[in-house]
């Protein structure tokens, strides 16, 4: 099979053609903008899964009424350091990157916020909002629900999503430490890319219809939790955190990404941002956070690794790489956003693991 080509886009013109193609599909500019800010932001990190690739599934949702142009965004204050936004089924990463401004106003206020978000959708990739927390000096932390696509530990059916985790904390004269990760061994994209270049995966990625590990890309019916009960714990926690805490569906109750794209999706996500200066001298902590890095630096590598990062390091330097030198796209989704098409009409009715 051959490799897809790729296209190197100035990041400015990717935002431009994802922003453009998002309001052709009826979303209004602030929305298409911010969602766009979003997805440049993952291509520039490396992380392909959350960026341009799905711009023609939210195109296709918006196009067909699965997300609320106008939504009627609302904070409900509920304690000096807690609140609900209700982000009423808008675009996810808008909701979201709302829903942290009200975060910002109250730990400013307070020193410490947990904000609930209730009725948003898929809001990509979690660091995007705890990296920018994090560069107005607090420490913070993100979860959100996502479809029912995991077994539990020791089960052959799905309950959970792949309910990530997000956490940064600033750090003395650089920027800040992101930590950013799926609770399960791999996030769904990784099965779609097999599937498409026709490589098998490992067994431990994944279970087929009988909840057997399998290596066949085609048979996955159900992702694998991080670390067997472990991942599987922390699976249940974000769900309950970002999910049963805000009186919204839980487990397997939770919308899937691609069955109607009609319906709203209904998705809880979570901010916990903290003021250090609440439990610490603030520039004390910053340069602990500097010592603790450059001590994981000065770290001899184990044998085949050439050093020891910090994580979001990697992406870190990724992104910088990238916005300098241009984001690269795989062709046939740059053609796309460079068409008149819309969409593409092959999401909508589809299981989450159909072919
Ligand atoms: P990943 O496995 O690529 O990385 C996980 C973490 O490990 C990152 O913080 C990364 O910086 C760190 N890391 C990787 N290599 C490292 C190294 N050599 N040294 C030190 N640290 C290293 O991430 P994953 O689990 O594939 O998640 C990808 C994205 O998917 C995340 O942005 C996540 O928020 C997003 N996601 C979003 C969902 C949603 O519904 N909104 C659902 C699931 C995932």
């Amino acid at each position: 099979m051959t490799e897809t080509e790729i296209t190197v886009l100035k990041p400015e013109i990717l935002h431009q053609l994802i922003k453009k193609k998002l309001m052709k599909a009826s979303l209004p500019e602030e929305a298409a903008n911010e969602a766009a800010n979003h997805l440049v932001f993952a291509d520039a990190c490396g992380i392909h899964s959350h960026g341009a690739v799905r711009v023609d599934y939210y195109a296709e949702r918006i196009a067909k009424g699965g997300t609320t142009l106008h939504p009627n965004i609302t904070f409900e204050k509920t304690g000096p350091s807690t609140g609900i936004v209700h982000g009423d089924n808008g675009m996810g990463h808008y909701v979201c990157n709302e829903a942290l401004k009200y975060a910002l106003e109250m730990v400013e206020e307070s020193g410490l916020a947990f904000v609930g978000i209730s009725q948003t959708g898929h809001s990509g990739a979690l660091s995007y909002y705890v990296k920018k927390a994090a560069e107005e000096g607090y420490v913070a932390l993100s979860m959100c629900q996502s479809d029912p696509m995991v077994v539990p530990f020791g089960g052959s059916e799905n309950y959970f999503g792949t309910n990530p985790i997000a956490f940064a904390t600033p750090c003395e004269g650089q920027p800040p430490v992101v930590f950013d990760m799926a609770t399960t061994v791999q996030a769904w994209g990784k099965i779609l890319d097999a599937r498409s270049k026709q490589r098998e995966i490992p067994d431990t990625w994944a279970v087929d219809k009988e909840g057997n590990p399998t290596t066949d890309p085609n048979a996955v019916n159900g992702l694998l939790p991080i670390a067997g009960a472990k991942g599987y714990g922390l699976m249940m926690m974000v769900d309950i955190l970002a999910g049963s805490l805000l009186g919204l569906p839980f487990g397997k109750h939770v919308s899937s990404m691609y069955d109607d794209l009609t319906a709203k999706r209904n998705l809880g996500q979570m901010f916990l941002l903290i003021d250090p200066a609440k439990f610490t001298d603030p520039i004390a902590f910053q340069q602990r956070i500097l010592q603790m890095v450059t001590e994981l630096h000065a770290i001899k590598p184990a044998n085949g690794f050439d050093q020891v990062y910090y994580p979001g390091e990697l992406s870190k330097k990724c992104y910088d790489n990238y916005m300098a030198e241009g984001i690269p796209v795989a062709t046939p989704i740059v053609d796309y956003l460079q068409s008149e098409t819309v969409h593409f009409d092959q999401y909508g009715g589809k299981g989450a693991f159909a072919k």
